[in-house]
């Protein structure tokens, strides 16, 4: 089944109201709602009181129109008398500023209250539903991720230090501590990185981000621990931000639940732009699916202007259904609407749902009502389907932790260096998955290594093999620079796969932030010059052949890229960073080279995406424009919503959707 709803907040509403929301829910399509993610004050009104009347006749309201439940655990959101038993409670700040009650998220996660009082309020509601057939998961908590920088976190991260490195000479060691007299004598003595003059010690600015990532996990597993033990059937999900998200490790996050779920924004009051950026979504999307390597949820799905302070731009007639759709088009299996109605009172007044806040549905309802159509058409044909590229691009969160001590170049942000990668192949309607370093890579063609600046023996060695075994490994700036421990690597660049591609790093040049350069390709498949900014890698060959060559300044006409033979694979090293047209054009250069093409060439804003039900396959065509374009199919299809034959020279509406099926078997 695929499920399609809304985040509700029958809290919110007078218990009149209830029964005419699940009636037009059902009207829309609906079959699943998220409840109850905010509500700790409303189920716990005092320590140790408990009140689940008023959700139990919700959800019986709703699963009375045949809607289902999935719950949320309140903890994102604590009461007020919970947090004014102590002010240790409060999450800590970089500033060392603690924070006060008035938002949410402002809990430490390490404090043993904070665990006392979400073990009460999770064992209670998850003995309460147990047996609730209405129920068919929970959600832990609310987009996990603030650090924390207090004494109580700071005590956690001396034993998650001791559980590391054992001894304190080993941890003087690897952080290198003899810098500036950092040489620890006692655990007690290491610090939180709270702000100082300037960054600090790139070991300490590396682990403890490792370390606030594990302590989300940590707390995540004592809520999931509680619910497996009471319901064991029960689907468990975390939503999570998407691949711009950079305090937590999401790879780790994502261990312990059953199905990634992610919050899907394209357009809200900090852009405050009429144009999105649809290869943003796409890259979240695919980078969503690649914490699990399975389909995921979209717990909240765009349904209006998204505005705190700020009244934020609506989406416009057509972009609900395209954003859904593209969604759907990399991998959802289910797609909840944030939120059912814009709430009349609270921070996020100006947070449109479905409705608006009078509750008369109007074009936006209208949109939602007539994709929920569509889904119970066609849903089943969806539902499982599996997006299956031929192409990887390795992303670490090691590596993401690590540039933020030290971004290395003003102009420089790895987030923004892969997106850019990512784009290239997005262009060219080539899907690409985002996997982790260590992740399995057999089945992959192609796996792409952008600025793997913490670089392990392991990541090192599993690349070899891919390679080995016939596959290609593209490298870029950046590469191989650090060790686990955040400390310079004592070899040429790019250290440990330096003899995979074949090349030694002569120079690593930064650019400065006011002049670019050049590079020239000279490869029979890629003949071209594009302009260059950020490095300047000054590559020298040993086994690989030169491919290009930057144009100006003291290292004019030095090597630029290369192309090494390793076992059956190949492997290329990228020593620049370009802009856009570098980007597409690399992208179809080792497309090519891997024989690989694009699923069909289309205009520039019409994306297309593939999902695969065994041999047949949905190819999804998605218009970004707000204009009609024409487009050429490479085959005969049917579309899946309209039920037309399509073949040729076609048109695709503002906004709109295609999901074709093939006439004839398509080739793999
Ligand atoms: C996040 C949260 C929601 C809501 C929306 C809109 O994604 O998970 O609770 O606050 O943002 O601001
Ligand atoms: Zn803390």
């Amino acid at each position: 089944m695929f499920y399609f709803g809304a985040d509700y907040y029958p809290e919110h509403w007078p218990e009149e109201r209830w029964d005419e929301d699940a009636r037009l829910m059902t009207q829309a399509g609906f079959n699943l709602v998220r409840l109850a993610e905010f509500a700790w004050s409303k189920m716990e009104p005092n320590d140790g009181e408990f009140e689940f009347d008023w959700l139990d006749r919700a959800i019986s309201v709703l699963s009375s129109h045949g809607i289902q439940v999935i719950l949320g655990t309140p903890t994102a959101s604590p009461p007020p008398w919970l947090m004014a038993k102590q002010r240790d409670l409060f999450l800590v700040e970089q500033n060392g500023v603690r924070l006060t009650y008035g938002l949410r998220r402002e809990y430490c996660p390490n404090n043993p209250l904070y665990y006392r009082h979400t073990e009460h309020i999770v064992t209670k509601m998850a003995d309460h539903y147990k047996d609730n057939p209405a129920i068919i998961g929970w959600q832990i908590d609310n987009e996990f991720g603030d650090r924390c920088y207090c004494d109580i976190c700071k005590t956690e991260f001396h034993k998650w230090l001791q559980m590391r490195y054992k001894t304190l000479d080993t941890l003087n060691e690897k952080w290198g501590t003899v810098f500036w007299s950092h040489i620890y004598t006692d655990w007690s003595q290491i610090p939180v990185p709270l702000s100082t003059i300037r960054s600090q010690n790139p070991g300490l600015g590396l682990d403890y981000r490792r370390f606030m990532s594990d302590t989300y996990r940590n707390y995540q597993k004592f809520q999931i621990d509680i619910i497996r033990h009471y319901c064991p059937d029960h689907l468990i999900t975390h939503n999570l931000m998407g691949f711009s998200y950079n305090q937590l490790n999401y790879f780790d996050t994502t261990t312990d639940i059953d199905v990634v779920s992610w919050d899907n924004y394209p357009r809200t009051q900090w852009s405050m732009r009429s144009e999105v950026d649809p290869v943003k979504t796409a890259l979240n999307a695919d980078a969503m699916r690649g914490l699990k390597k399975k389909n995921f949820w979209v717990m909240e799905q765009q349904s209006g202007g998204g505005g705190w302070e700020y009244v934020a731009v609506p989406p416009k007639p057509g972009e609900i259904r395209l954003w859904t759709y593209q969604s759907i088009a990399h991998g959802a299996d289910a797609v909840i609407y944030f939120r059912w109605r814009t709430s009349r009172v609270g921070t996020e007044q100006y947070w449109q749902g479905i409705l608006e806040h009078h509750g008369i549905p109007g074009r936006r309802y209208e949109e939602v009502s007539h994709i929920g159509k569509e889904l119970q058409r066609i849903g089943n044909k969806i539902t499982g389907s599996q997006v299956k590229p031929r192409i990887a691009i390795m992303q670490s969160y090691d590596t993401r932790f690590a540039f933020q001590v030290q971004p290395n170049n003003p102009r420089f942000g790895y987030e923004k260096h892969i997106q850019d990668v990512y784009e290239g192949f997005y262009s060219n309607n080539i899907p690409v998955d985002i996997v982790s370093e260590k992740d399995p890579l057999s089945g992959y063609r192609v796996v792409i290594v952008p600025a793997m600046y913490i670089l392990t023996e392991e990541t090192a060695s599993n690349l070899e093999k891919f390679a080995a075994e016939g596959g290609i490994v593209v490298f870029t700036p950046r590469t191989g620079v650090k060790d686990e421990s955040n400390t310079v690597v004592n070899m040429k660049l790019p250290g440990l796969v330096a003899r995979m591609a074949g090349i030694e790093i002569e120079e690593y040049i930064s650019m400065p932030i006011d002049s670019d350069n050049h590079v020239r390709f000279g490869h029979p498949d890629l003949e071209d010059e594009f302009p260059t900014s950020i490095w300047a890698d000054v590559i020298e060959p040993k086994e690989a052949r030169v491919v290009a060559w930057h144009s100006q300044d003291f290292y004019a006409e030095k090597p630029a890229a290369t192309i090494n033979n390793f076992g059956n694979g190949k492997v290329i090293y990228l020593g620049i960073m370009g802009d856009k047209a570098y980007y597409n054009a690399i992208a179809r250069w080792i497309s090519g080279q891997a024989r690989i093409k694009p699923l069909i060439e289309l205009p520039q804003g019409v994306e297309a995406s593939e999902r695969w039900h065994g041999e047949k396959r949905l190819l999804f065509i998605l218009n970004h424009h707000s204009t009609a374009k024409e487009i050429t199919l490479n085959s005969s299809f049917i579309d899946l919503l309209s039920g037309k034959f399509l073949s040729g020279r076609i048109s695709i509406g503002a906004f709109d959707v295609l999901i074709l099926t093939d006439v004839e078997k398509p080739k793999t």
